[in-house]
């Protein structure tokens, strides 16, 4: 875990002045997986595994980017135009130039980065490193900004530099998260509602270790997104009010399903019900109704392994290994896929062993320690005092 004090030795031994601080979580969605960028809605919450940004301005032109992580420095000259480089640096870098394409007056700047969330786990470590950068370029340059307009921005520098072809939601949680809540967000107009995580369950996740292939996985991710919108051409031209996916029924689907090749009937049949299981889990969270949330995380798992095929042998394991224990109530994969996390809803008492059994049994069927993290949902961004 990252200690702001240490951050701030360390940050005055190799600039020589005195940082501001701040951080922004990572998250994990509870259910709306491939929905954000449909227009649909999403359930997700942020966790106590934060990014930490230090930040001081400095006279000349230059950003000094540092990754406590990698133990590496990379020199920017503002002076000349600023290019993706397929790095880590992309994300502050991208940021820095949306902050600036909006009109912020920003300058040189050391920038310390030091992160505590999973990196490349679908833990939105690239958001919570985004928004982090965010805050603190903001701060140091003496500016404010409405946190919905930073989710934003940091998304455009997400789209638009590093190429990642990503939805609101993460950029968004990362902003407005909620201790002890997720959120119920509605991707198209942005209007969210606080559900409260029952107090008898925790939020455990399982990573499964296995490598993530950035641009593999980044293309695989636009592809789907692409094929959304293929999609959503093909529906159009008969249901006129489909804008987007999210405005689909599944009898709207059922009725057009002669219009679309096969492949594309699987995609929309995902984010259809995906969205309908979305509202059904918040009502659920709601009531405390714990076995309609363990068959609504069970049925998003099946469809985004079947229909939407962003699943893997080691998430459908870790699930099923989920599904096996006592006291769980929801397993399913969460985030993009491709490998990353799975998100677990485990009544408190049983948490040890869950824990205990999930680590033991993975190990055994794939060679892999999975790492397993009992997590908390904290609040969004902020200025560590
Ligand atoms: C990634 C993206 C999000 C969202 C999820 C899948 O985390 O950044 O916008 O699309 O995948 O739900």
């Amino acid at each position: 875990m990252v200690d702001a004090n240490v951050l701030i030795a360390k940050f005055k031994q190799r600039f020589g002045n005195e940082p501001q601080i701040y951080c922004a979580p990572g998250r994990v969605n509870l259910i709306g997986d491939h929905t954000d960028y449909n227009e649909g809605f999403v359930l997700p919450a942020a966790i106590d595994f934060s990014c930490y940004a230090a930040i001081s301005a400095r006279p000349h032109d230059h950003l000094m980017l540092f990754s406590e992580n990698l133990g590496e420095t990379i020199a920017v000259s503002l002076g000349k135009p600023i290019e993706p480089a397929s790095k880590w640096t992309d994300y502050p870098l991208g940021v820095f130039l949306q902050l600036q394409a909006v009109g912020f007056a920003l300058g040189g700047a050391n920038l310390c980065i030091s992160s505590e969330v999973p990196i490349g786990a679908g833990l939105s470590s690239s958001a919570a490193l985004e928004v982090s950068a965010a805050y603190a370029l903001l701060g140091a340059f003496g500016h404010r900004a409405d946190p919905l307009q930073i989710a934003k921005l940091c998304q455009k520098a997400e789209n638009d530099f590093v190429g990642a072809k990503c939805g609101i939601m993460d950029q968004f949680i990362a902003c407005r998260g909620l201790a002890e809540h997720a959120l119920l967000l509605d991707c198209r107009s942005l209007q969210f509602e606080a559900i409260r995580i029952p107090d008898s369950l925790r939020i455990v996740i399982c990573n499964t270790m296995v490598e993530h292939k950035l641009v593999a996985e980044q293309n695989e991710y636009n592809t789907r997104r692409a094929e959304c919108e293929e999609a959503t051409r093909l529906l159009a031209q008969h249901i006129p009010h489909a804008r987007a996916l999210r405005d689909l029924s599944l009898s709207d689907l059922e009725n057009h399903r002669s219009l679309l090749p096969s492949l594309l009937y699987k995609r929309c049949r995902h984010v259809v019900t995906e969205n309908q299981r979305v509202e059904q889990m918040a009502g659920a969270l709601q009531r405390n109704d714990l076995k309609q949330m363990r068959k609504l995380m069970a049925e998003s798992h099946h469809s985004l392994r079947d229909d939407y095929e962003v699943s893997c042998r080691e998430l459908d394991l870790l699930v099923a290994l989920a599904e096996q224990q006592r006291g769980v109530y929801g397993a399913r994969m969460t985030g993009a896929g491709f490998g990353g996390c799975t998100v677990n809803l485990v009544e408190e008492t049983h948490v040890k062993e869950f824990h205990r059994r999930v680590a033991e049994q993975y190990l055994a069927k794939t060679g892999h320690a999975p790492e397993i993290y009992v997590c908390k949902a904290v609040g969004g961004a902020a200025r560590v005092s």
